[in-house]
């Protein structure tokens, strides 16, 4: 074809192709069958073969997956993407609606929008032409996948208006695709997606936008960011403007009058959640007047003119299978629950803590019965209630065993504790535990020595307490299971490496009760070498600021024991220093901040890796806010052994709960 003419019928096919396009996923009305389309995009694609420099970025044929990407450039977002405030129930609804009141009066509408459960994203198009999609990221710097959005065939490439601006909204991978995926996944023996969200996130993450496009993903755009002089004066007309403009919008969304009816509409998509062909998580509530959200204003984090409401956690009943138990490094006996595998809330639970005797007795826990359960927090799986009904007579009571599972000798409970702990010192569980806890980030850091190495070294009896790690030789770890000739190089010099670490990470790592990361530190400070430390007293321990008598006790009873004394005595041979070197600068990038970063946290419960210290300290190291009571604001809270009423409350609340070990973790990847 002459070059006149393909100028022209790329343009027609262009324009064809989008209209079909919006009339099949904007509009879910088609006006042509597949193959029309199909042939007209074959058209396409051979004649901007035949002419490249015909190829425009905004071309339908672009929806394919074009190149592979080295990586995603990071976004820096014009206007921050805030996040919005959360409300469990009607009271905090109501709630939500007087300060609204307060703030703007009586003469106000609401519009009330389903809270799609996917990614958020940011659209930028320049003179109409989509040139930039980016991910929220933590809000003020994203990830550019303009590549992966331009797959997802709602969005479009072109507006119907040259138009400069910018949009907002909520990509996701609707139910069928998802369900589809994960058939052909399992087909594949590939690992499966937990949930849509998941999907979603991880199809918009690959650098290879093939992938992406294959995924059949959808979006609702829910927002202008910024439109530059458009005559708009309320959120409900700036949907409808997006509307002719050609971009998809959800249109369930409602006006309401009061909060009367943005309870109803709630309630109303609580029943009818499960029919919708996407997954929602809740629904948003907005003021629909602009002046009226200036007036509301925004704290740092999020809206005050706006609200999500959260629907509550998903429970499911299943079967506890058994008791088993577990022996920590402090000795303590966990009892967990083995249940019949059962998906909540998108993933397969199997075990969940019963944290202690108590519980097991205050929820009347019998083996064999059937259980409800829920992820606190949709994190941490729970025994909530038992189905009494259910029982037939045939479940087994459990009782806590008098002696250690491990070591048989006689647990004890110690005064003022609910846990029962084992005492002996010399007890396989927690030796191996003990170890797990010397080679870990916060402690000796000696990375390759995972749990599995860990225990495979003490069952061979290669490791039987920390000195032994220093004494461990080549050909003794390349007989060890996936042991190659690097990985044990690795793991040699990993260990010799950590014999300079400074002496708070050695403190750290002999397990000190009561001595946490940050103990260590100031015992490290104080008295800058082993030495010194061992030969102290309760009284000069107490007279430094952060340590308490329980502490002080606890150290100077560590140093008097003989074995310890050898201990040290050995390792010091073996080359370890013993001395304060001074602290190592925490480096911590962006993102790793960011999961702390500016958060409400909450702490609960009693730590065993940390002191509440420590664990208040690190977080606000890295940014966050630690508060004392949990309420609408609290994003996080952290829950140790025997959390009580704030930890129900946080459930109440719907607000993110993690245990202790998940903390350290966090923490400790961005130590
Ligand atoms: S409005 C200032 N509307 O829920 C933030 N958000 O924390 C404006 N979401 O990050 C968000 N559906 O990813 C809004 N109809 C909807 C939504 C929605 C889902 C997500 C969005 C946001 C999060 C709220």
């Amino acid at each position: 074809m002459e070059r006149h003419n393909a100028e022209k019928r790329i343009e027609e096919l262009r324009s064809l192709l989008n209209k079909y396009s919006y009339e099949y996923y904007v509009l879910d009305k088609p006006s042509v069958p597949d193959s029309e389309y199909d042939r007209l995009l074959k058209e396409l694609q051979d004649l901007e073969l035949e002419y490249p420099d015909l190829m425009t970025p905004d071309s339908p044929t672009q929806r394919v997956g074009g190149q592979i990407l080295d990586m995603f450039r990071k976004v820096t977002h014009d206007i921050p993407m805030l996040s919005l405030g959360n409300a469990f129930n009607e009271a905090d609804l109501r709630d939500f609606d007087r300060k609204v009141r307060q703030a703007v009066g009586d003469q106000y509408e609401y519009v009330c929008e389903l809270k799609i459960d996917g990614l958020a994203v940011s659209l930028k198009y320049e003179n109409g032409i989509f040139v930039r999609g980016a991910t929220r990221g933590d809000g003020t710097t994203g990830e550019d996948i303009t590549a992966n959005l331009k797959t997802i065939h709602s969005i479009p490439l072109r507006l119907s208006q040259p138009l400069t601006l910018e949009v907002r909204g909520e990509a996701f991978m609707p139910k069928h695709s998802f369900l589809g995926l994960n058939m052909q996944r399992e087909n594949n023996g590939e690992v499966l997606f937990a949930n849509p969200r998941n999907a979603a996130a991880g199809s918009l993450r690959q650098l290879d936008p093939k992938i992406a496009a294959s995924r059949k993903l959808d979006i609702f755009l829910y927002s202008i960011a910024n439109a530059g002089g458009v005559n708009i004066s309320s959120h409900s007309e700036g949907l409808d403007w997006l509307d002719t403009l050609g971009f998809k919008t959800n249109q369930e969304r409602r006006k309401c009058d009061n909060i009367d009816e943005v309870i109803d509409y709630v309630n109303g998509w609580l029943e009818r959640r499960p029919h919708l062909p996407y997954e929602i998580d809740g629904i948003v509530i907005k003021v629909n007047s602009f002046a009226q959200q200036e007036v509301l204003g925004t704290t740092v984090k999020s809206p005050r003119w706006s609200i999500a409401y959260k629907f509550p956690a998903e429970e499911v009943v299943t079967t506890l299978l058994d008791i088993e138990l577990n022996v920590g490094r402090t000795g303590v006996v966990t009892p967990t629950a083995i249940l019949e595998p059962v998906k909540v809330a998108g993933t397969t639970v199997g075990r969940a803590t019963l944290h202690n005797e108590d519980l097991i007795r205050e929820k009347d826990i019998r083996i064999g019965d059937t259980v409800v359960i829920k992820k606190a927090g949709d994190i941490i799986p729970e025994v909530v209630n038992v189905v009494l009904d259910q029982r037939t007579g045939e479940e087994v009571e459990f009782r806590m065993p008098t002696h250690c599972p491990e070591c048989e000798s006689e647990l004890v409970r110690l005064e003022e504790e609910v846990a029962l702990r084992c005492i002996n010192p010399k007890c396989p569980a927690q030796i191996r535990e003990g170890l797990i806890h010397f080679v870990s980030r916060n402690a000796m850091n000696i990375e390759g020595l995972g749990e599995k190495v860990i225990a495979q070294l003490f069952d061979e009896k290669l490791v039987e307490d920390v000195a032994d790690l220093y004494r461990l030789e080549r050909e003794q770890l390349l007989k060890l299971e996936r042991m190659g000739e690097k990985s044990v190089s690795n793991l040699l010099q990993a260990i010799e490496k950590s014999k300079g670490n400074s002496l708070e990470k050695l403190l750290f790592g002999l397990g000190i009760r009561h001595v946490g990361a940050k103990a260590a530190k100031t015992l490290a400070l104080e008295f800058q070498s082993m030495d010194r430390l061992v030969g102290t007293t309760v009284e000069e321990l107490t007279s430094i600021n952060e340590i308490g008598e329980k502490m002080a006790d606890s150290v100077v009873t560590f140093f008097q024991q003989e074995e310890v004394l050898e201990l040290i005595q050995e390792l010091t041979v073996l080359g370890l220093n013993m001395e304060y070197t001074g602290v190592r600068p925490v480096v911590s990038s962006e993102d790793d901040e960011s999961i702390f970063f500016g958060k409400t946290i909450v702490l609960t419960g009693k730590l065993e890796q940390l002191t509440r210290n420590e664990a208040k300290e690190k977080i606000e190291m890295f940014g966050g806010k630690v508060a004392g009571s949990v309420s609408k604001k609290t994003d996080l809270v952290i829950a140790g052994e025997d959390a009580g009423s704030k930890l129900k409350k946080a459930e109440e609340l719907g607000i993110t709960v993690w245990n202790e070990e998940k903390l350290v973790e966090e923490l400790s990847r961005r130590n």
